[in-house]
């Protein structure tokens, strides 16, 4: 084989143009902000402090953690794009990989990063501005020798770091000259923020001694955890370990409370921005820190069903390559193996909720005595029925004229065939707990109460019994507060 003739020339990247892609990873300001406290977490923070001035002439975001700190030359090499090699191996704990976030997290914020940092009572700092970079064209980075003049320069502990923000273009919100409104803006893009650093950190910030203290301006942060593992309500089911050469993964399905059983507070916490219909699913957690917060990753079909399960998966930082983990931690694929087994888990899981749920319905069907309708399994279909013989109903029935009776049971089917199941499907879907029935008048209620209780003692149910046999039927266990005085009205009556 001929060798090849070759000549060389140089090629180096733009940094104008280089640097500029890189503020376009696609982080969001709660991305970005997550990756520069795992750079905290990794150099062993205890504390982290957030503190946002969105008011400011210039506002600034800085990060002020109590960790590690670094010596000049590590700062150096901190600053640099690309500091570590992706396939290095990383110490258990270390939540990096690729030795960009640091950069791009906060270019994708801001324009202007500053570090400074403390260690053995020697303080360093230095600057990449995008402005001088574009410029300059060149990867000259600036070091600041007189740091103390340094905007959050007092946030500096005697070791530790912070990273700061100005020039923050990006969170302007595109109201460069209206301060109120720029603020605003920049506040509501924190609050959701504070939303994700809650759940993406929850297992570093829980406990009565949290691995890690996060506050934001001077407000400390509660841990948010998509499990609700401390809800003595949640079903946890035994964990599975699945050992692959590069580790093990951990899996562990969990069955949320119901709504019922939990604060409204509580139960839109853990639902988040999204609801619960769109929080379902798996919840990846790298090195404890969450990387995937729901959805089945194409296991399952997310549905109202299955609302209530969340599987958590561990995984540790060795397997990066095969997850596919990207720069912001925010999106990973499941490897083939994996994915095989967590099927089996996912289509076991997800089987076991739906019976569940479908039983329950089934046995609220059974239970009841005389239901105001029917659940009629037909044809591989599920039909709900007005029960036309119910007491309600036939006491009425009976009332009327033969000529009359027919019309009035074709009315109630055709309620029962008008029962509108798309727009119910529709408002069920993520809404399902604002779906309910409409309310029963006084009148309506002391109807049905005397009806029912004619027929259950018709029926051979003694006095006594009726009030535990009426309140087995759940339209009346919701209501039984105001239909208990019209039953002792009725046995009194009765009884008199
Ligand atoms: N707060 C900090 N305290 C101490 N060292 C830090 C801190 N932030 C960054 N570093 C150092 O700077 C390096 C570069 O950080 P950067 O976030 O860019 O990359 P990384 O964390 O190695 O990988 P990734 O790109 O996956 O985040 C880190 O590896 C760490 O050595
Ligand atoms: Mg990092």
């Amino acid at each position: 084989m001929t060798e090849h003739i070759v000549r060389e020339v140089d090629a180096t990247p733009y940094a104008a143009s280089l640097i500029e892609g890189h503020r376009d990873f696609g982080y969001n300001l709660e991305t970005a902000l997550a990756d520069i406290i795992d750079n905290a977490i990794t150099a062993e923070a205890r504390t982290v402090e957030l503190i946002a001035d969105t008011v400011a002439e210039e506002p600034w975001i800085a990060l002020a953690d109590d960790g590690s700190g670094m010596t000049e030359t590590e700062l150096v090499e901190a600053m640099r794009l690309g500091s570590k090699d992706p396939t290095d191996e990383r110490e258990a704990e270390d939540l990096g990989r690729f030795g960009l976030g640091l950069k791009s997290a906060s270019f994708s914020q801001c324009r202007s990063l500053t570090v400074l940092t403390r260690q053995d009572g020697r303080t360093s700092c230095a600057r990449w501005d995008l402005d001088r970079v574009a410029k300059r064209n060149d990867w000259c980075l600036e070091l600041i020798d007189n740091p103390e003049v340094v905007t959050g320069h007092d946030l500096l502990t005697e070791t530790g770091t912070v990273v700061i923000w100005e020039n923050l273009d990006r969170l302007s919100g595109g109201y460069t000259h209206d301060r109120a409104k720029r603020a605003e803006h920049m506040n509501s893009e924190l609050s959701r923020a504070e939303h994700h650093l809650r759940l993406v950190f929850h297992r570093f910030l829980e406990g009565a001694k949290p691995r890690l203290k996060l506050s934001l301006n001077g407000r400390q942060l509660t841990p948010n955890d998509p499990m609700a593992t401390s809800h003595a309500a949640t079903q946890k089911d035994p964990e599975e370990v699945l050992r692959l050469r590069q580790g093990d993964v951990l899996i562990r399905c969990h069955t949320l409370p119901h709504h019922k059983r939990m604060s409204r507070e509580e139960w839109e916490e853990i639902g988040g921005p999204e609801g619960h219909l769109k929080s379902q699913g798996l919840y990846v957690y790298r090195e404890k820190r969450l990387i995937i917060a729901g959805g089945w990753l194409g296991l399952a079909r997310q549905t109202e069903l299955t609302k209530l399960c969340r599987i958590a998966v561990d995984i540790p930082n060795t397997m990066d390559a095969e997850w596919k983990i990207d720069v912001k931690k925010a999106s990973a694929q499941l490897p083939p193996v994996v994915r095989e087994r967590l099927k089996k888990v996912v289509e076991r899981f997800v089987g076991t909720s739906k019976r569940t749920y479908r039983s329950r319905g089934q046995k609220l069907v059974d239970e009841t005595r005389f239901p105001i309708w029917n659940r009629v399994q037909k044809d591989g279909q599920i039909v709900f029925r007005p029960n036309l013989e119910h007491p309600v109903f036939r006491t009425y029935s009976d009332q009327l004229p033969e000529e009359l009776r027919e019309g009035f049971e074709r009315c109630l089917r055709i309620v029962g065939s008008g029962l509108p199941i798309e727009t119910l499907h529709a408002e069920l879907v993520g809404n399902a707990e604002a779906v309910t029935a409409d309310e029963t008048s006084a009148t309506d209620l002391e109807e049905l109460v005397y009806s029912l209780a004619v027929t259950l003692m018709e029926n051979g149910v003694p006095s006594e019994a009726l009030s535990d046999t009426m309140q087995s039927n759940p339209f009346l266990r919701l209501r039984w507060e105001a239909a208990a005085p019209i039953l002792e009205d009725f046995l009194r009556t009765r009884i008199s």
